[in-house]
Formats: structure tokens, sequence, C-alpha cells
């Protein structure tokens, strides 16, 4: 569904990232992990369309270099950014119909009922402005209204960033649900352990390069990734 080759992304003289090759099959959910700096966010954007680069971005067989951002949402690919991005001043509702860009009202609506379904804490709270959520609730929120375009790609930027793990774990069993019902998965996360455990397989990303790919599994039992992301709390945490 999607294939990225060979890309490169400066900024200035900072080479963010470098021959940076990943695909994703339909159905798939993959995870790509790196510490702070790694290049995430840039590999997402430029996918995206909000950053300029070398090499190819090939989405449904389709080129994407010289296809707008907006032109790529109608495609089909959607972005949860970092940080979540909502609207604090706007109520719930009105976040949701922001996801349905271009599309007419009535379809809108139809997602939102559909959406809301599998997060119904969101429909308790339509009339509420969104910054007065959780952050645990924002992120749903964030997820939901990248739901509205009707995506068949979703793109997620650290959807754990800030969140307790008990949070972390509703999120990931969320996109679990939208997987089982045919949703490709993109993300980007700092937090191995959590990607990991859910993904299918995932990308190790350092300075701007991918140094280790492989199965969830595997990557979970690689000792050079539990030395360098999964720390001492991994156990703790996610093997119970
Ligand atoms: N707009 C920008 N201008 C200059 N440098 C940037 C910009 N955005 C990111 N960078 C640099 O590119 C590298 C990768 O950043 P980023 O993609 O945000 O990493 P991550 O999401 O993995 O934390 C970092 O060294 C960062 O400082
Ligand atoms: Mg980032």
């Amino acid at each position: 569904m999607l294939k990225v080759t060979s890309l490169t992304v400066k900024y200035g003289s900072i080479v963010a990232l470098k021959n940076v090759s990943v695909h994703i099959k339909k159905g798939e959910f993959v995870a790509l992990i790196g510490s702070n700096g790694a290049g995430k966010t840039t590999l997402l954007n430029a996918i995206y369309g909000l950053a300029v680069f070398e090499g190819d971005v090939v989405f449904k067989d389709k080129n994407l270099s010289n296809v707008a951002s907006h032109k790529r949402i109608e495609m089909g690919l959607s972005l949860v950014p970092e940080g979540r991005r909502v609207f604090p001043n706007m109520t719930v509702l009105e976040n949701l119909e922001l996801g349905g860009f271009k599309k007419d009202k009535q379809f809108i609506n139809r997602k939102i009922d559909e959406v809301v379904e599998l997060f119904p804490v969101l429909k308790e709270r339509f009339r509420q402005l969104a910054g007065m959520l959780s952050g645990g609730e924002q992120q749903m929120l964030a997820i939901a209204r990248a739901l509205i375009s009707d995506p068949e790609l979703l793109l997620m930027d650290e959807p754990s960033m800030g969140l307790a793990p008990m949070v972390i774990k509703e999120v990931y069993e969320k996109l679990s649900i939208l997987k089982k019902n045919g949703l490709t998965i993109f993300l980007v996360e700092q937090n191995a352990m959590a990607a990991l455990k859910y993904a299918d397989r995932g990308y190790v990303l350092e300075n701007g390069k991918i140094v280790l790919q492989g199965k969830s599994n595997e990557l979970i039992n690689d000792n050079e990734i539990k030395r360098a992301y999964l720390g001492k709390e991994y156990k703790e945490k996610w093997e119970r």
C-alpha cells in the first residue's frame, strides 16, 4: 500500500533522514521506533506532504512527489499528529467535523456516528471543549478526527506521548480493533515497548537511518533493542 524508497530529507545542512526505505502492506500494523530526534516526525511529514524530500513515496501505486497534502487525504492517507493537536477552544463535535476534509455533511455525520461507536467517551462529551478532555481522551479525539476522512492508511506520530501506561494500553487496543476492521496503520514511537507489543512488524530508526527491521516479536527479543529502547521497566510494565 505504501512504499518509501531511498528517502532523504534535509533541513539546511542537517540531514534528518538518509536513504530511508520502508513499506507497509494492506492490512498491516507497522511501527517505526526511534529515540528523540531520530527523524520519525520528519518521515511522517514527508509521507503526508509536509516536508520536501528526495527519493520516492508511492501510495497505492501512485508516486506522491507532486501530490499536494490535501490530495493525499483524498487518496486515503490520514495523519494523527505528534502532540494530538486538537483545537482546545472548539467542542469535541466541532473537532470531529473538521476531520471530514471536503466531504459532504451527510458523509461526515455518518462517519462521526461510526467512529464514536469505537470511542463512546467522545459521544458523552460532544458539547465539551476539547481542551477540557484528559490527555488520553484528546488522543482518542485526534484518532477519531483522523478517521472521519475515511482513510485506508492511518499515520500516527507518538500516540503514547505523555500518557499513563493504562491509557496507552487503551489507545493501542483501539488501534488493534481498527486493524481488525481492515485499517492499515503506520505509527512512529519512542515508546518501543507499547508499539512492538501491538504491531505486526517494526523498523528501528537511528540518526535518520533504518538500522534494524523485523517482526515485532523478533525485535522485542533482540538484545540490542532491549538495551537501547526497552530498559529495565519493560518487564514490569509489559510482560505481565
Ligand atoms: N523544521 C526543522 N528545521 C530544522 N531541523 C529540524 C526541523 N525539524 C526537525 N529537525 C531536526 O531533524 C531531526 C529529526 O527530527 P524529528 O523528525 O522531529 O525527530 P523525531 O520525531 O524522531 O523526534 C532532528 O535533529 C531535529 O532537530
Ligand atoms: Mg517526533
